[in-house]
């Protein structure tokens, strides 16, 4: 018989080691003990409040559960896959704690609103501190945006050189997909604190539970409206892994930019020693491993997320094992993005950035092109007429080895009559960028507001 199991009592046979080992998903699922214990006390409590089972006894059975806590935290005790998960091991220590009412502790639960709650717990637990490191991460790029204030680069599209922008401006982009991604984690936290408890294995239980003290207790917003759904989804996990995955994809671009800037080919910025690492055969190599790797760990957060969506897609209602590989995708996820965050404020601390080869790589590539068409658009020239007299200009100039502000006002005039002495302003790279006012735009006033504004934030 497998007598050694919870659930042995209408088992003959011992379950076959190789199975034992394929269902247990205690080696992984270890991690949510915390939050198994909370909402076993929180459970455990409502048990005895609602006179379902003896107060004394709730009472004992909660304090049973944080003392297995703390053995669990000191490392006094490791479970084996005979205990197959995290919910049977903790409660198979409660038993051997406070002997058989121990076992009145899954009164009116079952293990699949169980789980379901510790994984909502666990979510809202690594989402807090995700934003904690995201808030580090801000901070970094905002007072660093602040620092180099000032600094002009080339601003790029199709990897081009396209246009003159500011360093911050570029930094504080940064900054606002950030913000995006610390909204879709509180959106995904905001949906994953509901309560699932009470659902029992689908259908609700024949106890009188209160389900709302127990999220009460536990700091939920509510309680899930329908016991097969409870079960059921994960799209609260979907929702986080999303979140991850689109946070990783915004490090990842961030990461890019610092593994080819730090090129000698760019050469417009270079990462501290503390961050780069060595070749084990060229000794005169320092390479970006901490941005590559962020670049490369962004596969995982990808496949996670598919991996979730790829588990849940034609199951059945409600309670399905498969969901039980719900787990591992969603521990990856959290833990790459906290480390690929923790490794991008390092990398935004340390950059040192060459602003004389940022200034410099402004001066070819005819970056202020698109100024001189607006100097001629301001003129009355339009716009169309405008971009390609401009067009004309930078192909003599490619023909003649100039550069736009090689040129004088003679051979400009012979373009267009109206072009005159105010046109070394209009193309010069401070004026660029400082005549970008709109809104959003790099002109340094505009910037300038927007590090005020993301001060007081
Ligand atoms: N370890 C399981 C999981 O992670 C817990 C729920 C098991 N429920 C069940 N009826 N076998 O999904």
């Amino acid at each position: 018989m497998a007598k050694n199991k919870a659930w042995g009592g209408r088992f003959g046979d011992r379950t076959d080691r190789f199975v034992e080992e394929f269902t247990a998903s205690i080696p992984f699922d270890i991690l949510l003990y915390r939050q198994d214990i909370a909402g076993s006390i929180a459970h455990a409590r409502m048990l005895g409040k609602q006179k379902i089972i003896p107060r004394k006894e709730a009472d004992r059975i909660a304090s049973a559960l944080s003392a297995i806590r703390e053995e669990i935290e000191s490392g006094k005790i490791s479970f084996d896959l005979s205990q197959e998960d995290i919910h049977m091991a903790v409660e198979r220590r409660l038993i051997r704690k406070v002997g058989k009412i121990g076992g009145k502790l899954h009164t009116g639960r079952s293990r699949n609103d169980q789980v379901a709650l510790d994984l909502r717990l666990y979510l809202r637990d690594e989402i807090d501190e995700i934003l904690i490191l995201f808030s580090k991460v801000k901070e970094r790029v905002r007072l660093r945006a602040e620092e180099l204030f000032g600094v002009v680069m080339p601003g790029y599209t199709h990897v081009q050189r396209a246009q003159p922008v500011l360093l911050s401006h570029y930094l504080l982009a940064y900054h606002e997909m950030f913000g995006r991604d610390e909204d879709r984690f509180r959106d995904a936290r905001r949906r994953a604190n509901v309560s699932p408890l009470g659902a029992g294995a689908l259908a609700g239980t024949t106890f009188p539970l209160d389900r709302e003290f127990v999220a009460g207790e536990l700091g939920m917003e509510g309680v899930c409206e329908n016991s097969i759904d409870a079960v059921s989804d994960r799209d609260f996990a979907a929702d986080f892994l999303y979140a991850c995955a689109v946070t990783l994809m915004h490090l990842s671009r961030f990461s890019e930019e610092m593994v080819y800037w730090s090129s000698a080919e760019f050469g417009f910025l270079s990462l501290p020693d503390s961050l780069c690492t060595g070749s084990s055969i060229m000794p005169q190599k320092r390479n970006p491993d901490v941005p590559e790797l962020i670049r490369g760990k962004t596969g995982r957060c990808y496949g996670n997320l598919l991996n979730l969506l790829t588990i849940m897609k034609g199951l059945p209602l409600s309670y399905n094992r498969d969901m039980q590989e719900d787990k591992e995708p969603v521990f990856d996820s959290a833990r790459t993005v906290k480390e690929s965050l923790i490794g991008a404020a390092l990398l935004i601390q340390g950059m040192v950035v060459n602003e004389e080869r940022m200034r410099t790589a402004c001066d070819d590539g005819f970056l202020t092109a698109t100024d001189l068409a607006d100097y001629l658009a301001r003129k009355g020239v339009p716009f169309r007429k405008a971009h390609e007299i401009t067009g004309r200009i930078v192909r003599y100039c490619e023909e003649n080895r100039k550069r736009l502000k090689d040129l004088s006002l003679k051979e400009l005039r012979s373009f267009h009559p109206r072009i005159g002495e105010d046109v070394r302003d209009a193309i010069s790279l401070s004026h660029s960028v400082r005549l970008r006012k709109t809104r959003g735009g790099t002109g340094p006033e505009k910037v300038r507001n927007r590090l005020e504004e993301l001060k007081k934030k």
